[in-house]
């Protein structure tokens, strides 16, 4: 892998960017100095740059915009729920949210979003979370299996419902499996083709309203994806065609970010064209859920060293975090690239590293062989595009589930 400290240009590394590099050899994010805010907060520490996160959710809506298309953003909440970067969303009222739980739905309301203002898809719902859920009068709610239209359609009859379904074809980062949530082996979400029709009866049987159809199909996608996106939008034109006065159809969330030096930045007019290609002009809105986007590259995860120790012939480098506070190199096999706080000289040797985490397992490895300078105990290392689905998706595996979050605002 090429390091991730050395730039072809004299701009700085590959990752760098306004907000986000190395000045007088330290490094800053949200124009502060990394290190101070590790002193004065303590490791493992989540940042976030609120700016960031603004400027990502204005591309899109700038993207959808460009095309003259009526459109809404619901922001995944499930990449990030920190309560200030929820209410500082909700300050600057450009998108609502998009929920998979009772809790998250009641998360969104206490941080000021209103329940029309929320979209809710989830999947393997009990009776208690319907019941939670239908207790918020204009919630969007999505339902994603024949089951629950039966169940919300008894509980709440006239009811407006959007379907999920699921085209029978997923997409992903690069060739990853592990992130497609349709296609394949098949999976559990969404309505299928073939039970469309059944779920439609069912809707009507119970004088349900369907107004939306939604799906997602997948997380991280790039340009070098859009064709497939381009097949999956086709794949649901049946869908959607058998549905008269839709209100809108939501294409999930799944746009990605570049996370290894090859990846470029998704073309999100390229994304925006096939949208307006395929969904524009026919008098319902187009909303899209995108988590990841938003707040991937929004995000730092500070970590300590600990241990630094070769053995066979590789170089470890132990750190105060595992995979219980970010889950992806060891479940989804994403890249989550170190770097170190303090610059290397222009001459100091980067030695392939392997970064290891101190939860006891074997799948704990944050990132094999990272080309970075000698490490010692006490350095600190920050880890990129850690603001989407790090803390989220953290657990108190080992009994180490501790750490601090932080929405830096410049
Ligand atoms: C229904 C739904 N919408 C949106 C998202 C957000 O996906 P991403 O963070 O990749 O944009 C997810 C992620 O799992 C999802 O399940």
């Amino acid at each position: 892998m090429s390091s991730a400290l050395r730039s072809s240009r004299s701009r700085g590394p590959w990752w760098s960017r306004p907000g986000l590099g190395y000045e007088h050899g330290e490094l800053h994010f949200a124009g502060q100095a990394v290190a101070a805010l590790a002193r004065l907060h303590r490791t493992p520490l989540y940042l976030y740059d609120a700016a960031r996160v603004t400027e990502n959710l204005d591309r899109v809506r700038a993207a959808l915009a460009a095309r003259a298309l009526p459109f809404r953003v619901f922001y995944a909440m499930k990449s990030n729920r920190h309560p200030p970067l929820l209410r500082a969303l909700r300050r600057l009222d450009a998108c609502g949210l998009d929920t998979c739980s009772p809790a998250e739905v009641a998360r969104a309301r206490a941080c000021g979003f209103a329940a029309e203002n929320i979209s809710f898809t989830g999947t393997s719902l009990s009776d208690a979370d319907l019941d939670a859920l239908l207790r918020h009068e204009g919630l969007v709610l999505n339902l994603d299996s024949l089951h629950d239209i039966a169940r919300v359609g008894a509980l709440a009859p006239g009811r407006r419902i959007g379907l999920r379904i699921n085209p029978g074809l997923g997409i992903g980062y690069r060739r990853n499996r592990l992130l497609r949530y349709a296609g394949g082996r098949g999976t559990k979400f969404g309505i299928h083709r073939e039970q469309f029709p059944a779920a439609l009866r069912l809707a009507r049987r119970h004088g349900l309203v369907v107004e939306g159809i939604h799906f997602h199909t997948g997380c991280g996608y790039l340009t070098p994806q859009l064709p497939v996106l381009a097949e999956i939008f086709s794949a649901c034109q049946p869908f959607v065609a058998q549905v008269s006065r839709l209100r809108y159809v939501n294409l999930g969330g799944g746009l990605g970010i570049p996370l290894v030096p090859s990846d470029r930045p998704l073309n999100l007019s390229a994304w925006s064209a096939l949208v307006a290609q395929q969904f524009g002009g026919r008098g319902f809105e187009i909303w899209c859920e995108p988590g990841d986007y938003l707040v991937k590259d929004a995000g730092l995860l500070l970590l300590e060293v600990n241990t630094v120790e070769r053995k066979g012939r590789t170089l470890y480098a132990g750190v105060n975090g595992g995979f219980q506070l970010h889950i992806e190199p060891a479940f989804y096999q994403l890249p989550l690239v170190p770097v170190p706080v303090h610059a290397p000289g222009p001459r100091t040797r980067l030695r392939p590293t392997t970064i290891a985490g101190h939860i006891n397992e074997a799948l704990d490895i944050l990132h094999r062989d990272a080309h970075l300078p000698p490490l010692a105990n006490g350095d600190l290392l920050a880890f990129l595009n850690a603001g989407g689905y790090g803390a989220a998706m953290a657990s108190n595996h080992c009994m180490r589930g501790a750490f601090h979050e932080l929405l830096l605002s410049s």
